[in-house]
């Protein structure tokens, strides 16, 4: 019902036999309504030249902020600043603390390279000190991260909302945000969660920073990636760009100054086709009346479908026992993850399912199968089992 929106990924030409694109954890197919959006971006750069600025800071990026703040329930739309990646909005935001003094940092042991790296590299300063709360065993990760997020003195905490390398949504994340005590800033990478898992941040908004982007489920492509800033930040980030004083630029102050929006977190020049592809796709699914929420339901029941053709094809590796899972109804992101035990196993399975067109990712050990609308209604993924 849904793969009319995406013909031209799903008949690409030079891809033969149409394939099960189950890498869409990944990599979203884009709409086919993204192509004339990027040609739309060209004209109005040929059109505008240097006038595009105008349009885009006036019209286009108040429309990407209302539409993501529509469907995260966020109040302030001013408040939402924009980036390429979520690398550059999340370093922005640790470079606002003084290295100068202790800096305590609590997360998990199940982020995503973008973040664990960064830390590890900011673990060398002499001042900074993390926490990792192993996210294993699921079922008492919300207890052993609220128990150490109250009982340390921690000036910054950061969670997945759903975990890159297992798809488990971390149980009552929100509500441990909502709970969290006023010395922390907490940050939520929703970068699983943005436009698969019906996400209604309104308590939470004026205290938590949310960081995710538009091109895993929205299906824009790679550059544009959105934080959610809370209210009455005062941070003052040190790696700050231009764009940060835009409002200001006639007139600069003495000392930097910034603004009470998303401008305090402002880069500097970057490409916008994608915010053109994102405001195509929020149209086509407003006008078709296509929501997260059904979105994640087609994506529930597709799921179950590959859950019950999985019982009963006794796989040596896809099965129950490897399913890396805490509660598939209702605290799952868009796709499963088997641990294979090794990574020449994985390696082999994915080949396995290449043969068979079944397209999907590997993490070393871990292998990943996604689900998205584009998949044929009833689907029953039979051709992942047996060939
Ligand atoms: C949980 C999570 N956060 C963030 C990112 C993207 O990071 P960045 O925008 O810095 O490339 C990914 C990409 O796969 C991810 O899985």
């Amino acid at each position: 019902m849904y793969q009319k929106y995406y013909r031209q990924f799903l008949q690409a030409p030079n891809r033969g036999e149409p394939a099960l694109h189950m890498a869409c954890h990944s990599h979203h197919y884009w709409p086919d309504v993204t192509l004339e959006a990027v040609q739309q971006y060209w004209r109005d750069a040929a059109a505008l030249a240097d006038n595009k600025w105008g349009s885009l800071f006036e019209e286009k990026i108040p429309a990407w902020q209302r539409d993501v703040a529509r469907v995260l329930g966020l109040p302030a739309p001013e408040r939402i600043a924009i980036a390429p990646n979520t690398h550059e909005l999340v370093y922005r935001l640790l470079s606002a603390f003084d290295l100068h003094q202790p800096l305590r940092i609590l997360t998990t042991d199940g982020e995503f390279y973008s973040f664990a790296r960064q830390l590890q590299r900011l673990e060398e300063e002499p001042n900074v000190r993390v926490t990792r709360i192993p996210k294993e065993p699921y079922a008492t990760l919300a207890q052993r991260f609220e128990e150490e997020l109250h009982g340390g003195d921690y000036q910054l905490a950061y969670a997945s909302q759903v975990f890159f390398d297992s798809g488990v949504a971390f149980p009552r994340l929100l509500e441990i945000a909502a709970r969290k005590p006023e010395r922390t800033e907490f940050t939520i990478d929703g970068y699983h969660a943005f436009f698969a898992r019906p996400t209604d941040l309104a308590a939470v908004a004026d205290k938590v920073f949310y960081t995710a982007g538009s091109y895993k489920y929205l299906g824009a492509g790679e550059g544009l990636c959105f934080m959610s800033i809370p209210a009455n930040c005062s941070l003052r980030p040190l790696n700050t760009g231009w764009f940060a004083e835009l409002a200001e630029l006639e007139n600069r102050a003495e000392r930097v100054a910034y603004a009470d929006n998303w401008l305090r977190f402002a880069g500097a020049t970057m490409d916008y086709s994608t915010l053109y592809k994102g405001l195509a796709i929020f149209q086509l699914f407003e006008r078709e009346g296509i929501t997260v929420e059904k979105i994640h339901r087609y994506v529930l029941a597709a799921q179950q479908r590959f859950l019950d053709t999985m019982d009963s094809a006794g796989h040596p590796l896809l099965n129950r026992e490897n399913l890396i899972h805490h509660d598939l109804e209702n605290g799952h992101g868009h796709f499963f993850t088997f641990d294979c035990g090794d990574s020449g196993r994985s390696e082999q399975l994915q080949e396995e399912l290449l043969s068979r067109r079944v397209l999907c990712d590997r993490r070393k050990q871990l292998l990943r199968l996604g689900f998205a609308i584009y998949h044929p209604e009833g689907e029953t993924y039979r051709r992942v089992f047996v060939s």
